[in-house]
């Protein structure tokens, strides 16, 4: 290596190649191993002792990677073969998948690796959710499309002639053509809040008059499930925020509570509004049958519900609280759910004080 780095100021370190050599590994980002003919460790980086913390040096490479098709690439190309990579899922002490790189190297004149370790797991895991995401709103829109292309076809064969199945079908069909429209604009209005997510909205918006709005729109569906929503709120509570993600919040939450907590005789949802010193507290209760513990910490995932027949009948998409936890997000805030069992659900939002630019 002499000469390779024309280092001939005064200055600079002269340095063996072994030094070299672990200053450069040092340098790289991801875990570095090098391994001589053996294989056995001669170099390792600290982000590699990290990965391996029994790590000492000359271990055998077998002792510290037990994956037999690791080895396997190994040999291959100590014997000559040319950089390849090779994954390795890894399960104690945390669960973890690397593609770890392969490179032909030589030391003193014989063969050695470069192996370099790159940890995908959470690309693995963002890639799952992506695929299982496409498959629920593939799944989510066949449903009422084929419903609806049922009754087309009905309508243009047997039931051509038959006025009274064709107001019956048509209704059906508005149904579905509705429930599908309430999935795409839920899947719009995610994307548009995850998009703009890192930005937090600056205006001054007043809480209790935006909650007070949705309890106005929402009477009707309160008055058909003959639930009482009772709203107990100062005259005013501002907040940093954007007036159409509240809005679609407070929207989501009543709507959810008068939907889902209207078992009982005289089903209440009560609707708390308290500003404080450290933020505004905006919580949503109602006293019906409440959420199993197992069900709580999902709650919030795209197209997760407790019972997907019972939502469907009620109009639910499933994206209604991951709507609500994006928003909450944007806005700094937090979301705590809390429920028993047959003794309702209250669903607590905390909103940061509002600071005021000007
Ligand atoms: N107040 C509540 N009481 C009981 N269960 C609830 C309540 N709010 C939400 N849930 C459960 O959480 C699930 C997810 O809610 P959400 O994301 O709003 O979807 P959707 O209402 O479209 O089904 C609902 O399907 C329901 O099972
Ligand atoms: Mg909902």
């Amino acid at each position: 290596m002499e000469g390779f780095f024309d280092i001939d100021d005064n200055n600079a370190p002269t340095q063996t190649s072994g030094q070299l050599i672990a200053a450069l590994i040092g340098a790289l980002p991801d875990p570095v191993l090098i391994v001589d003919q053996m294989p056995r460790v001669v170099a390792a980086n600290a982000q590699a002792r990290e990965v391996f913390p029994g790590l000492s040096e000359r271990d055998a490479l077998a002792f510290i990677i037990r994956a037999p098709k690791v080895l396997e690439t190994v040999s291959l190309v100590l014997e000559g073969a040319e950089r390849q990579s090779v994954a390795w899922h890894e399960r104690a002490p945390v669960e973890r998948l690397y593609e770890i790189f392969v490179s032909p190297f030589a030391m003193d004149g014989r063969p050695a690796a470069v192996l370099e370790l790159r940890d995908v797991t959470e690309a693995r895991r963002v890639e799952r959710m992506r695929v299982n995401f496409i498959a629920n709103v593939s799944h989510e829109l066949r449903t009422p499309l084929a419903s609806m292309l049922g009754f087309i076809e009905t309508l243009q064969g047997p039931a051509r002639n038959d006025a009274a199945a064709r107001e019956k079908f048509l209704d059906i069909m508005g149904e579905q053509g509705r429930r599908m429209a309430r999935l795409v604009d839920d899947l719009l209005s995610l994307s548009r809040i995850e998009m703009n997510e890192h930005m937090r909205p600056q205006a001054p918006v007043d809480l209790v008059s935006i909650v007070r709005h949705i309890v106005d729109t929402l009477a009707p569906a309160a008055r058909e499930a003959g639930a009482a929503v009772n709203v107990a709120a100062p005259a005013r509570a501002i907040i940093s925020g954007d007036a159409d993600e509240l809005t679609r919040l407070a929207e989501n939450l009543v709507e959810n509570a008068i939907k889902y907590g209207g078992a009982g005789p005289k089903p209440t949802v009560r609707i708390d509004i308290e500003p404080s010193a450290g933020g505004t507290l905006l919580s949503v209760s109602d006293d019906g049958p409440g959420i199993a513990p197992e069900h709580l910490p999902r709650l919030t995932e795209r197209f997760y519900r407790v019972d997907t027949p019972a939502s469907r009948a009620r109009g639910g998409t499933g994206l209604g609280l991951a709507i609500v936890k994006h928003i909450v997000a944007r806005h700094r805030g937090r979301l705590e759910i809390e429920s028993q069992p047959g003794r309702g659900a209250t669903f607590r939002v905390r909103f940061p004080v509002h600071t005021d630019k000007n």
